[in-house]
């Protein structure tokens, strides 16, 4: 059951490479461990709960392929192309990340309970 101060999804739902939505949280498994991390993109703001988790763990934007640390919160590369543009950009690209990781997603805590994994704090 999912509560305001508890968003919960189905364990059985974050398949590999699954992002869901819990609430504020975008939540996923990564090293064979739940995350949860803020869901609002630091470059413009994409839900990242419809995103997808790469073969490094990282959470990867849905829209420019912003790539986060789900540990930290930290961008860890920066997004490929902007609005409608998908080229190099690497001043651009290179300015989003710095951003990203001084400013990082909020990392909560995840934790399975029974068949579900709960969002806390
Ligand atoms: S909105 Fe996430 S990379 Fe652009």
């Amino acid at each position: 059951m999912t509560t305001p101060d508890r968003p919960t999804v189905p364990a059985a739902d974050l398949t590999a490479g699954a992002v869901l939505r819990a609430g504020s949280s975008a939540v996923g498994m990564a090293g064979g461990e739940p995350f949860a991390v803020s869901r609002r993109c630091r470059h413009q703001l994409a839900d990242l709960s419809q995103g997808s988790v790469d073969a490094d763990g990282c959470l990867v934007c849905p829209w420019h392929g912003s790539r986060y640390d789900v540990r930290s919160g930290a961008m860890v590369s920066g997004p490929r192309g902007f609005l409608g543009y998908h080229g190099p950009t690497p001043g651009y690209t290179g300015l989003i990340r710095l951003l990203g990781r001084v400013v990082p997603l909020r990392v909560r805590r995840a934790v399975r309970r029974g068949d579900d994994v709960v969002v806390e704090g």
